[in-house]
């Protein structure tokens, strides 16, 4: 393996209804179940390697994203073993961490993100899967 592997690309919509079937008919891929995630203000479907992300509420960091920018690319994210070995190591190579400890995110799986400001306007995020989750 060549660096970490892309765990799946984030796209930020305004209707899960919407977003689930059409990329269902673009991949062939059979989504997942919705999950509401409160503490990140979003309900979250994966496509295959898509994860589509719709806000919970008016005043959630995904919704002033679609204000600003509108739907598409939101994070793009990369798979670890060690989340926080990752985290001091890309802050120690000047990388600006949003979540200087890793956070529950979706599947139970520990995420942590970077910054835009630091990595060239992309938010990135790291994924330390969690293999007893359900
Ligand atoms: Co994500």
């Amino acid at each position: 393996m060549n660096g970490l592997p892309v765990d799946h690309i984030a796209l930020a919509t305004p209707d899960l209804e919407e977003a689930i079937p059409l990329y269902e008919r673009i991949t062939g891929a059979r989504s997942s179940p919705i999950e509401e995630l409160p503490a990140q203000g979003v309900r979250v479907a994966f496509v295959g390697v898509l994860e589509l992300l719709e806000p919970l509420s008016p005043d959630s960091t995904v919704a002033r994203f679609l204000e600003k920018q509108g739907p598409g690319l939101h994070h793009i994210a990369y798979r670890t073993a060690d989340i926080r070995f990752e985290l001091r190591r890309l802050e120690s190579q000047g990388f600006e961490l949003i979540d200087s400890e890793p956070r529950p995110g979706a599947g139970g799986h520990l995420v942590a993100f970077l910054h835009p400001r630091s990595t060239g306007k992309v938010l990135i995020e790291l994924v330390q899967v969690n293999h007893g989750a359900p």
